[in-house]
């Protein structure tokens, strides 16, 4: 009777339990193929009375869900099983696969070395913000409003603000001025740090570039401080026997003011391409901090002297290097970047 064998037939069903994937293929050979049990009792089905399919259909019909539930619910718990093992069968014996190392940044080479040097002098490193309002860029550093010195460094502005713009800084004397504003004197340290500014993008000139900036406060320190100290660092950065030259120059929150030149590093002197035949090249500006500014940042200037300079990393690197385009520094081409020493730290 086919009622009888529904029962049975669920009964074994409920019953059922998978320990392996084998376990439930068997199941399915038995129950759901072709020629398995629901397919012949549903052969059987059509031979009944028509009021015997009545009652039988919905019976059938249960026990054909039933038996298809149970396969799904295992097939899921056993497949999921399979796949593990198969990952935990990996070779364990195989040599690992290696991992390319990057190297470092030329501008963060040539920083660090920068930064070291100054450390052996005791400066300290500090950092500030990016994003600068008008006084620590500006008004501090003895640039009144209107003045023209003020378009010597093409800001970007992101904020007007009544007698306070915000702008993205034009160079790191703002942490300069950050510094005095905290403690006070000696103060002894270097402002490594991105600037910007709006120019045309072109080999020799781009909107953000890097700076190191230095200051020393104290009582009596004087331009003769200032030149051995920037003559100790490019002995040292380029090595014994490079010669420096002063120039007088102009910035607002220093007084004197210079430029300073490096021999060429490329021709010694002798004149090339690079130094445009004059044998030297500028690397930085530099001068006694201005009494304006000291005042500014609540130094007492009749008791305190300083000094300060400033140079772009990019400048420095390529004079070491031998770069020619600024733009290379940002473009992150791995041939470029491959160039320089890999370091790991
Ligand atoms: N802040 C100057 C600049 O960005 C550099 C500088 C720093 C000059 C300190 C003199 C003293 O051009």
């Amino acid at each position: 009777m086919l009622q009888d064998k529904i029962k049975q037939y669920t009964g074994e069903i409920n019953a059922f339990q998978a320990t392996s994937a084998a376990d439930v293929e068997n199941y399915r050979l038995k129950f759901l193929v072709a020629k398995g049990i629901i397919k012949s009792l549903f052969e059987e089905f059509k031979t009944v009375s028509i009021e015997e399919k009545r009652t039988l259909g919905k019976e059938l019909n249960e026990f054909k869900q039933l038996a298809e539930a149970k396969y799904s619910e295992y097939q899921s718990l056993f497949s999921g099983t399979s796949q593990e093992v198969k990952r935990e069968e990996g070779d364990l014996t195989l040599p690992g696969t290696g991992f390319q190392m990057g190297s470092r940044h030329p501008l963060s080479l040539v920083r660090k070395e920068i930064v070291e040097i100054f450390k052996k002098l005791g400066f300290i490193v500090a950092e500030g913000p990016e994003i600068e309002n008008d006084w620590h860029n500006f008004s501090a550093l003895n640039f009144p409003p209107e003045h023209p010195a003020r378009d010597m460094q093409d800001t970007f502005f992101v904020e007007k603000q009544e007698g306070n713009d915000i702008a993205l800084r034009t160079h790191t004397s703002s942490v300069q001025v950050r510094l005095m504003e905290m403690g006070k004197p000696p103060f002894r340290a270097i402002m490594p740090g991105r600037v910007y500014r709006n120019e045309a993008i072109s080999a020799r000139a781009h909107c953000f570039f890097h700076q190191v900036e230095g200051l020393y406060v104290d009582e009596n320190v004087s331009f003769a401080d200032l030149k051995q100290t920037l003559f100790h660092f490019v002995q040292e950065l380029y090595g014994e026997g490079t010669k420096v030259r002063f120039r007088p120059s102009y910035f607002p929150f220093t007084e004197p003011s210079a430029e300073m030149d490096i021999s060429c590093t490329i021709c010694k002197g002798a004149g090339c391409q690079l130094c445009k035949h004059s044998g030297w090249v500028e690397i930085l500006g530099c001068g006694m901090v201005d009494p304006n500014v000291l005042n500014n940042c609540g130094i007492d200037s009749k008791k305190y002297s300083g000094f300060a300079f400033g140079m772009g990393i990019e400048r420095i690197t390529n004079l070491k290097y031998e770069i020619r385009d600024l733009r290379l520094f940002s473009e992150n081409d791995v041939r470029f970047l491959s160039q320089f020493e890999t370091e790991i730290v």
